[in-house]
């Protein structure tokens, strides 16, 4: 299959909003990481997304919408608390869960009878929505199991000759994905920490649970709440470790580790700009929510240069410290030392 190259120009907006219409698939930038689209009410086209990424039938897919009216028209039962989040902070980083209509084929949601809903910011990924007239089903246009794509580059890497073409936006300004939010039982749970933040939340009034699976790996047996819990995910070739504790502890472990390595290629993604003597020292920032944006990109980005062992700086447990952890968590198989 051909992908093609498209601009953000209101005519290649507009014809990729074509093909989307019509059944095929089209990634695009969103504020988070870039997403991979289909129509939302064409099962046959939300089918081909899983053949893309070659991702598991049984993980749903988030629908994304261009008006808060388009709700009412895939879901049912907006709880007051979930009306609250609409107004707070729609359009931006946040997806909700709630109970789908029939309009949503079951393709969409991987069989569940709820619905996960993303109204995003970002004005090209509205645009296209807009443009091709129904919602777009997207998930992370990466193939499965890497790290989400943060850049054009990382889309095109993946993707090319298996969807009808990609949007350049340039680079995603979160770096995370959203925060999904349930709001289909008795109190709101979150199910992934993202773009917006529990506090975030906790001062819109909304007091919501946060999932105990969130920082840990599932048991064998055990079923999660938001079928993407269960896959591995974002791990980039490299063996990642997440050093997690104080700053100087820290340096001073990871320099440790880096010697009782020295016959492998060792990178460290650092806070810090620590001296470490390794091959590859990247940037992750200087505080936690340029860590977010950066984190995935420098995963990909070590990948390339060939780093076999990674040991990854966590020293500060705030706001969006708890989606950057959920993310590096997994990156390293649960892999972290507490210093
Ligand atoms: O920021 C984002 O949310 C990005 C951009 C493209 O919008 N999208 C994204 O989609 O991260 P994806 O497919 O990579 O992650 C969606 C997650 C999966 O873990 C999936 O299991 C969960 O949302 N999910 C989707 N529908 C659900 C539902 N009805 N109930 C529970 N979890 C659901
Ligand atoms: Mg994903």
């Amino acid at each position: 299959m051909e992908t093609k190259l498209f601009s953000t120009s209101s005519e290649d907006i507009n014809n990729a909003g074509k093909i989307l219409k019509n059944g095929g698939l089209i990634a695009f930038p969103t504020e988070t990481v870039y997403g991979l689209g289909a129509s939302a009410y064409d099962a046959d086209a939300a089918e081909k997304i899983y053949t893309a990424k070659g991702r598991p039938s049984d993980n749903p897919l988030i629908v994304h919408i261009c008006e808060k009216e388009q709700i009412d028209e895939i879901a049912e039962d907006v709880t007051e608390e979930a009306k609250m989040v609409i107004d707070t902070f729609m359009p931006g980083p946040i997806t909700i869960i709630l109970k789908k209509k029939n309009i949503i084929p079951k393709t969409v949601t991987a069989g569940l009878d709820t619905v996960a809903i993303r109204f995003p910011s970002h004005n090209v990924a509205r645009a296209l929505i807009k443009a091709a007239g129904v919602p777009i089903a997207a998930p992370s246009a990466n193939l499965s199991g890497k790290p989400s794509p943060t850049k054009a580059r990382h889309v095109i890497n993946d993707m090319t000759g298996r969807i009808d073409g990609i949007i350049d936006g340039g680079d995603c300004n979160v770096g995370v994905e959203s925060t999904i939010v349930d709001f289909t039982g008795n109190k709101p749970v979150i199910l992934r920490p993202g773009g917006i933040t529990y506090e975030d939340l906790k001062n819109a009034g909304i007091d919501a649970e946060i999932d105990k699976n969130i920082l840990k790996s599932l048991s064998a047996n055990e079923v999660p709440k938001c079928p993407g819990m269960k896959y591995k995910h974002y791990a980039p070739n490299a063996d990642v470790t997440v050093v997690e504790g104080e700053k100087t502890v820290v340096k001073n472990k990871i320099k440790e580790l880096l010697e009782e390595n020295r016959n492998k290629i060792t990178g460290v993604l650092s806070m810090n700009d620590a001296d470490y003597d390794t091959a590859v020292i990247l940037n992750a920032g200087k505080d936690n929510k340029e860590y977010a944006k950066n984190l995935f990109s420098s995963l990909r980005e070590f990948d390339e240069l060939g780093v076999e062992v990674v040991f990854a700086e966590f020293c500060e447990d705030d706001g969006y410290g708890l989606a950057v952890k959920n993310r590096l968590y997994k990156a390293a198989g649960q892999k972290v030392i507490h210093v």
